[in-house]
């Protein structure tokens, strides 16, 4: 499928649908859409009327125009009200149209979207944006794709006058969202450390980035006992991945990306019981995925920084080797750790990994996890837990996040309530009471990061959709390789 930028006027361009936004409360047409109306003998207030389409966010209409008309159908899309609308809704939108534009089997297709709140390049980035993920399905484990196959063969977008850079950058950040929907999506029989290890290679060779691999005898020479652990249980051993994106100039900035990287989490001999979502983790590597997925896009899209993008893989398993409750752990920054719950399996991995980041001299530390379900029940499935020991670099992520179209809520490191981790046989416990189970996490993995600024993003409920949405499909999200993406280029 092609997408391109077309000059044409939308009184002109001929092709089986030409699909047009319109506001909520808003529906007397715009002068432009006017002479569209005339054009069509009415049809869009025919449309208007007949479906009772009153430009509800994602609402969609499609019509035929009917006689010899080189336009074949017409597709509204509602955009909601004015007033709540952003740069979201316009991505929101190119994912709905396209979602209409598959279902009706077409095969070329415009939009005319265009906003005088913004810049004509950046709506045709995310409207571009819309369309690809709404369209990405993962028929990977599938035998028989074909009555869902794609039929679309051009996208054109008018009223928007700027270039086709717009759309390549929209396919390079696309491009790495789509590489942790696939991650996360692909079952733990599929990725597992060995596969993730080559994943990360397969990146390095095709985008030039370095790799370093720390095997176990290294990640155990390092003392990262932590770390370890955790993996003792696997049958396959630990992958400590580290792959550095280096920018051919001078570099502005140098910051690390830490993903959790549980490619299947049982709870340990803490064991997760039924119910508790077992058989979806594994999406516990959705951290690790989009720290991956946003190593695809940086590397396409060069920006002046240089990235390093981390993660400890391994997963969580019960065996005669698994550690025990109540085993006491060394990370590699000396502190003692007592297990008192092998299923708060994550930051242990992380301590080692943040201890690691922390020590390459980066300006800066972003961590992600599916750390917590207490931060599900926070902030709900929508919404990502931030916290962080420097405003500033809250507020580079939070803007971020913005033109992203991803949600992130500040939460505290409030170290009162570090007491609940306070051991009398280590110097620390991994888990605390129920009560804040997001913030106990947070200041617990704060203890491994001593020199750097630092932000923990806890992904735990926005990595997975359990229904579809204008972009997303049921499973993996992506979740976050946007909004990394964007803090790399510091838009
Ligand atoms: N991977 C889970 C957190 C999780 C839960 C992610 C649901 C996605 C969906 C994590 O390792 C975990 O098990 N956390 C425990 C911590 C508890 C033992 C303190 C939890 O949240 O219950
Ligand atoms: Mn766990
Ligand atoms: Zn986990």
């Amino acid at each position: 499928m092609e997408i391109k930028i077309n000059n044409i006027s939308k009184l002109d361009w001929t092709g089986d649908a030409l699909a047009i936004g319109l506001f909520a409360e808003k529906l007397e047409l715009p002068p432009d859409l006017k002479l569209l109306d005339n054009k069509l003998d009415g049809i869009l207030t025919e449309l208007i009327a007949d479906t009772d389409f009153k430009g509800k966010i994602g609402t969609t209409s499609i019509e035929r125009i009917g006689g010899k008309s080189p336009l074949r159908k017409i597709i509204l899309v509602g955009l909601g009200k004015e007033e709540d609308s952003c740069l979201d809704t316009f991505r929101q939108a190119g994912g709905s149209i396209a979602r209409v534009a598959k279902k009706a089997k077409l095969k070329t297709l415009s939009i005319a979207l265009n906003h005088e709140n913004y810049d004509d390049e950046i709506l045709a980035q995310v409207i571009t944006e819309g369309v690809i993920l709404a369209l990405h399905q993962d028929n990977r484990f599938k035998s028989d794709t074909e009555d869902n196959s794609i039929s679309l063969e051009t996208v054109e977008l008018l009223d928007l006058s700027t270039s086709q850079n717009a759309i390549e950058k929209a396919q390079k950040i696309t491009s790495g969202v789509i590489l942790a929907r696939e991650l996360v999506n692909a079952p733990a029989n599929v990725i597992n450390p060995l596969t993730m290890a080559e994943m990360a290679q397969n990146l390095a060779s095709e985008y030039g980035l370095e790799l370093t691999i720390l095997e176990q005898e290294d990640c155990e020479k390092l003392g990262m006992g932590s770390f370890l652990g955790v993996a003792k249980a696997s049958d396959l051993p630990p992958k400590f991945i580290h792959l550095v994106y280096k920018p051919q100039n001078t570099p502005k900035r140098k910051l690390a990306i830490v993903g959790k990287g549980l490619t299947f989490d049982s709870g340990g001999l803490n064991l997760k019981v039924s119910g508790s979502g077992i058989e979806t983790m594994k999406m516990d590597m959705g951290g690790a995925a989009a720290t991956f997925g946003a190593a695809k896009s940086i590397a396409q899209l060069k920006p002046d920084v240089e990235i390093h993008f981390i993660s400890a893989v391994t997963e969580n398993m019960i065996s005669g080797k698994a550690m025990h409750p109540g085993d006491i752990l060394t990370a590699s920054n000396g502190k003692t750790i007592e297990v008192n719950n092998t299923d708060a399996e994550g930051r242990l991995t992380l301590a080692d990994a943040l201890v690691y980041a922390d020590k390459l001299k980066v300006d800066a530390i972003v961590d992600l996890a599916t750390l917590t379900g207490a931060c599900i029940v926070a902030l709900g499935n929508d919404i990502a837990g931030l916290w962080t020991t420097d405003d500033d670099l809250a507020n580079e992520l939070k803007n971020a996040s913005q033109t992203a179209g991803e949600k992130f809520w500040q939460m505290p490191l409030e170290n009162k309530y570090f007491e609940q981790m306070k051991s009398s046989i280590a110097d620390m416990k991994n888990t605390g009471s129920r009560a804040g189970g997001s913030i106990t996490a947070a200041l617990f993995l704060q203890q491994f990061v001593k020199h750097t600024p630092w932000v923990h993003l806890d992904i735990a409920g926005p990595v997975w959709a359990e229904k579809p949405t204008a972009i997303d499909n049921e499973g993996g999200t992506g979740f976050a390789v946007r909004t990394l993406v964007n803090w790399a280029l510091n838009e």
